[in-house]
């Protein structure tokens, strides 16, 4: 197992026998996943993705990847939410948050379309003059605002710089497979093309090409990442209340919901987990969020955010469960240097390893935040190496499903998300919005 759950820490919040009470609902949640019989079950294409996904279009991503890694010194991602996040999430993870600096002989990537700032992509051009470029556009829709403002601008900027002929070649597209602006476009300019499954949601999309393109350009592992993912779907196939960490974990979330914990707090002690964070509230709060239901994902890095977030957390108001994802073996680590005058009295520490000081610093942490009031549960990951990765995406996929059944909602679709885009082309004058404009603009001026 590359990724166990310990539920100690919750002992005292969750007692045996609720866990017992509701297993049946959890078994049945499991089953409905399982048999496509549940709300959204055209979306259920994660769940054997790990093993049957197109190995054709996998080599295929494979050579992508190695020609930008020979042609580009920059690769520009454009996507949003599940068109980015787990990408970036992966490749932080797997390579570094610093990847841009690490020493490294694959391209920098940058990360564009996923806000409408004109200050962000103003400084990602910057970054990008005098350099070679290719794009990795990613939208299944292919009709989403942000990424596909940024498009215009790239491909605007790779057809001057390399003439449309050299623009094609540095452009690889990521979207549907037969239907949308970005395919039809792709197909007529003739750009690279890599398919988001129809049966495949954004925010379940890491382990298709919308991340592996983008992270195999990182030079991460992704069959290693695929394998990882594959052994994690064979161990959690069948319910098992005691020994399926996937029921167990959707089983102590849901019970300490409804006890009133509103909030689940994703903790990490690496920053490196930073993006992960992102793409876990992404997954958990679209699939949760909706019918006036669902925990609030939210997240935090320890100890950074000891010293911000850590007094709320020990003594603020009890409405939050800990979920902390603690690996076991750091990627790199060393011996913190003794220093002679011992000024600051760490002397004490001197010749241990820098991880040993984590784990002490999670252990005393844990300890203090339950003795707070504060349920914990623990998510062991052996390493942050691409098997584990692609072993942990999958158990947070999961429980995800499960979870969205044992409330009630269907956790693959997201229709809150459609409020805000139509009010923006609205004000924006956007033609067919008129009289929705003219009542906005009205309750601005208010
Ligand atoms: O999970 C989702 O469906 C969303 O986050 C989408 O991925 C996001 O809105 C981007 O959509 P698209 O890929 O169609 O551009």
């Amino acid at each position: 197992m590359a990724v166990s759950l310990l539920t100690k820490y919750a002992a005292d919040f969750v007692a045996p026998h609720e866990v017992e009470a509701i297993a049946p609902q959890v078994a049945a949640a499991h089953a409905t996943l399982h048999q496509g019989t549940g709300l959204g079950s055209g979306y259920l294409g994660w769940l054997d993705l790990p093993i049957h996904y197109d190995r054709e279009e996998f080599a295929r991503i494979q050579q992508a990847a190695d020609w930008i890694q020979q042609n580009a010194q920059v690769l520009i991602v454009i996507g949003i939410g599940g068109s980015y996040l787990g990408a970036r999430a992966a490749i932080e993870l797997l390579r570094s948050p610093q990847y841009n600096c690490i020493k490294k002989n694959t391209p920098d990537i940058y990360y564009a379309g996923n806000s409408i700032s004109p200050t962000h992509l103003s400084e990602i051009l910057e970054i990008c003059e005098g350099k070679d470029i290719a794009v990795n556009v990613i939208s299944k829709s292919g009709t989403t605002t942000e990424p596909a403002l940024a498009f215009r601008v790239f491909r605007d900027l790779l057809e001057k710089k390399y003439g449309k002929e050299g623009a094609k070649k540095r452009i690889f597209a990521t979207t549907d497979k037969a239907k949308g602006t970005l395919k039809e476009l792709s197909d007529r300019e003739g750009y690279a093309t890599f398919v988001i499954p129809d049966d495949v949601g954004g925010r379940y999309s890491v382990l298709t090409a919308v991340g592996l393109l983008p992270i195999a350009v990182a030079g991460a592992d992704i069959a290693a990442l695929m394998e990882g993912a594959a052994a994690a779907r064979e161990a959690y196939m069948d319910f098992d209340m005691e020994k399926n960490d996937v029921d167990r974990y959707a089983a102590y979330r849901n019970i300490l919901y409804r006890k009133g914990r509103s909030t689940e707090l994703l903790v990490s002690y690496e920053p490196a987990f930073t993006m992960m964070n992102e793409w876990w509230k992404q997954l958990f709060g679209e699939s949760e969020g909706k019918d006036n239901k669902g925990l609030f994902p939210a997240s935090v890095v320890f100890s950074t955010d000891l010293h911000s977030m850590g007094q709320f957390i020990q003594e603020g108001s009890r409405v939050m469960f800990e979920t902390v994802v603690q690996f076991k073996e750091p990627r790199k680590d060393f011996f913190i240097p003794d220093d002679p005058e011992n000024l600051d009295g760490l002397n004490f520490l001197s010749g241990q390893n820098m991880s040993i000081v984590n784990r002490r610093a999670f252990e005393g942490t844990v300890l203090a935040h339950t003795q707070g009031g504060v349920p914990n549960l623990v998510l062991e990951v052996k390493d942050t190496h691409e098997f584990a990765v692609g072993w942990l995406i999958y158990f947070f996929e999961k429980p995800c499903g499960i979870s969205g059944y044992l409330l009630g909602v269907n956790p693959f679709n997201q229709p809150g998300v459609e409020s805000y885009k139509k009010n923006m082309f609205a004000l924006l004058g956007k033609p067919g919005y008129e009289e929705m404009r003219a009542a906005l603009e009205a309750r601005l001026q208010k």
